[in-house]
């Protein structure tokens, strides 16, 4: 199936952009330190979906923060599907209580490492499978 190629150059930390792939959006953020710490402190008994959701890692790995992210040297990096679990809205970016996306629909509030933490939402954010094929360049599929 069909990849993508985004240049992510122009995010500086804190911004974001959304791709579209296979028809639907996917989030792209080049995280802050601050959001990459907040997300670090959550204790994995705190979440409602202890699963990572990475296609790139084992399928039971667990959601901490390392296993959501580009992984080591890149965990400032999140990619994951713009789609909410629930039943499929398109959440806001730098919203809700956890200070990562909310979802607008039925109220889901996902952290800055996506991970649902309020609301109906049953699972993380998907991760799809991704790579880096250079600093600036993400493929994605
Ligand atoms: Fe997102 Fe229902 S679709 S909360």
């Amino acid at each position: 199936l069909a990849s993508i190629e985004v240049d992510v150059s122009s995010l500086e930390p804190g911004m974001s952009l959304t791709a579209k792939w296979r028809g639907k959006p996917v989030f792209i953020r080049n995280r802050t330190d601050k959001e990459v710490e907040e997300a670090k402190a959550v204790q994995l008994a705190d979440l409602k979906d202890p699963v990572a959701r990475n296609a790139n890692i084992a399928s039971d790995a667990q959601a901490t923060d390392l296993d959501r992210s580009a992984g080591e040297g890149k965990e400032n990096w999140i990619v994951m599907i713009g789609s909410c679990t629930h039943l499929g809205c398109v959440p806001l970016g730098q919203a809700g209580d956890f200070g990562g996306w909310f979802c607008p629909c039925h109220g889901s509030h996902y952290d800055t490492a996506g991970r649902i933490r309020k609301g109906p939402a049953p699972e993380n954010l998907p991760v799809p499978t991704f790579s880096f094929v250079s600093d600036t360049v993400i493929k994605i599929g």
